[in-house]
């Protein structure tokens, strides 16, 4: 239906406007209450009174909240009861105010009081709930009670990212925090509901969520429009989605909602990735079976650099492998100090940390030796594309952390040559392609976020 904007502008006035009536129409119920209680006559011109402001308040209410239901995407069910009740207060609030003024036989005009103000507060409670539901969704007063709330019914998360249900775990909450405000059975713009899969295989006006082909599909397109344009999801105005979690949702559209579903009969590397930091699960720990044998390093020589400020720690007990860390505290020169005598221990070294030390790029190069690192942090350095290229070479390196330096993306050409790269953390860099291959680039493109 087309509406006039006007209309559709006074009619969100309604929850505002609401709670005028109420107010007085409850106040006139406790002043009747009151006289009742004490058997006096004190406030009835009172009463009469806020029954009179009541009564208009609460068919101005009626009107604009007729205005606000034309603009569509309630459901018609929810909305008919919300409107008859309201209506239904409004014809016993008149009433009630009739019997306050007037003269009927005084006896019978007591009951009428009595009968028609219990009723309009009983109707009024529920045609209020009814409206917080279409406003709210149905379980926003229980979601947060004990016991009974939805939080309550939530599956446990798992230990390993790999077990987690795609639907479940990780689509599920971006949809309960971004979508279901306005997709809700009570409320559903664009005649679409995402409370459960059943809603959303049905789909809304324009056909089911999951409708292929996949590049077609009509909710990859709206959450990947820009803020401004008409189209997006969630509108203009409302918190939009995070890089990370449209991908997360472009992931679950594209297995057609994946319901009952766990990451580890469909994820990749990626998915997995960002899902792990979503749900803030620890993932690539370091795995034994790949352990290579190594070289044992001298006692003395380990027990030597962490006299000297370098944070040593085996992997695993007896692998003679290390995971290393040269603190920000010792500051740059010590810091390039200390890096120089780590030469001992270079192919020993499988994580390492040299963060905030403002590393320059001839400061690097010494890594390229470090032929079994996996993890190499550099976030918060003085390093440029330039520095990056050492990096080449590396046959081991899986994670790379360059948040917080100044790249480019010249780099990714060099990065692209790391043969068993799966992650770069590229924050804060100036780096802006989303991903290079197999390779995602965690929080490029979005310095910020
Ligand atoms: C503030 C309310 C609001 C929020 C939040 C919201 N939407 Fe919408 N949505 C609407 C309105 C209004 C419409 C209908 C108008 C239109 O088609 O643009 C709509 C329509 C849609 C449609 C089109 C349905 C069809 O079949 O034509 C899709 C798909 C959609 N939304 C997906 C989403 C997704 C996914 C989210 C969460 C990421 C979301 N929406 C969050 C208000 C909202």
């Amino acid at each position: 239906m087309n509406v006039p904007d006007i209309v559709v502008f006074l009619g969100r006035f309604h929850p505002l406007v609401v709670h005028l009536p109420i107010g007085i129409l409850l106040l006139a119920f406790l002043m009747w209450s009151y006289d009742f209680w004490k058997k006096s006559t004190a406030f009835s011109q009172a009463i009469a009174f806020s029954l009179l402001l009541g009564t208009l308040g609460a068919a101005a209410s009626c009107l604009i909240g007729y205005m606000l239901s034309l603009s569509g995407g309630y459901s018609d069910q929810a909305l008919n009861w919300h409107m008859w009740a309201g209506i239904a207060t409004t014809a016993l609030a008149a009433w009630a105010y009739l019997s306050f003024t007037l003269k009927l036989k005084s006896n019978k005009n007591e009951h009428i009081r009595w009968a028609s103000l219990t009723l309009m507060v009983i109707v009024l409670s529920i045609t209020g709930h009814l409206g917080g539901n279409l406003t709210h969704g149905s379980d926003y007063l229980t979601e947060y009670a004990p016991i009974i709330g939805e939080r309550a019914n939530q599956l446990p998360l798992p230990r390993q990212v790999e077990a987690a249900m795609v639907y479940d775990h990780i689509a599920k909450p971006i949809i309960q925090a971004k979508c279901v405000s306005c997709h809700s059975d009570e409320k559903k713009k664009g005649g679409l509901s995402m409370v459960d899969a059943a809603s959303m295989m049905r789909g809304g006006d324009s056909g089911s969520l999951f409708a292929q082909p996949f590049t077609e599909n009509e909710v990859l397109r709206r959450i990947h429009l820009s803020e401004s344009d008409e189209d997006v999801m969630p509108p203009k105005g409302k918190t939009q989605l995070t890089e990370e979690e449209k991908k997360i949702l472009a992931f679950w559209l594209k297995h057609s909602g994946a319901f009952g579903l766990a990451l580890d009969s469909i994820g990749n590397d990626s998915i997995n990735h960002l899902a792990a930091v979503y749900l803030g699960l620890a993932q690539g720990g370091y795995d034994q079976a790949q352990m290579i044998a190594l070289d044992s390093v001298p006692r003395a020589t380990i027990e030597n650099l962490i006299t000297e400020g370098v944070v040593i720690r085996e992997l695993v007990a007896g692998s003679n492998s290390y995971d290393v860390r040269i603190p920000s505290s010792v500051g740059h020169d010590k810091g390039i100090e200390l890096l120089k005598k780590l030469e001992p221990l270079f192919e020993n070294i499988i994580w390492l940390h040299l963060s905030g030390l403002g590393l320059k790029d001839e400061e690097l190069t010494s890594v390229e030796t470090m032929d079994n690192l996996v993890k190499l942090r550099l976030d918060n350095n003085d390093l440029t594309d330039e520095g990056i290229k050492v990096l080449s070479n590396m046959k081991s390196l899986e994670v790379l952390n360059v948040y917080g330096n100044t790249l480019t993306d010249s780099c990714l050409v060099n990065l692209s040559d790391v043969k068993n790269l799966k992650t770069v953390y590229a924050w804060k860099t100036g780096i802006t392609a989303p991903r290079l291959g197999k390779v995602m680039l965690i929080g490029a493109e979005s310095s910020i976020e």
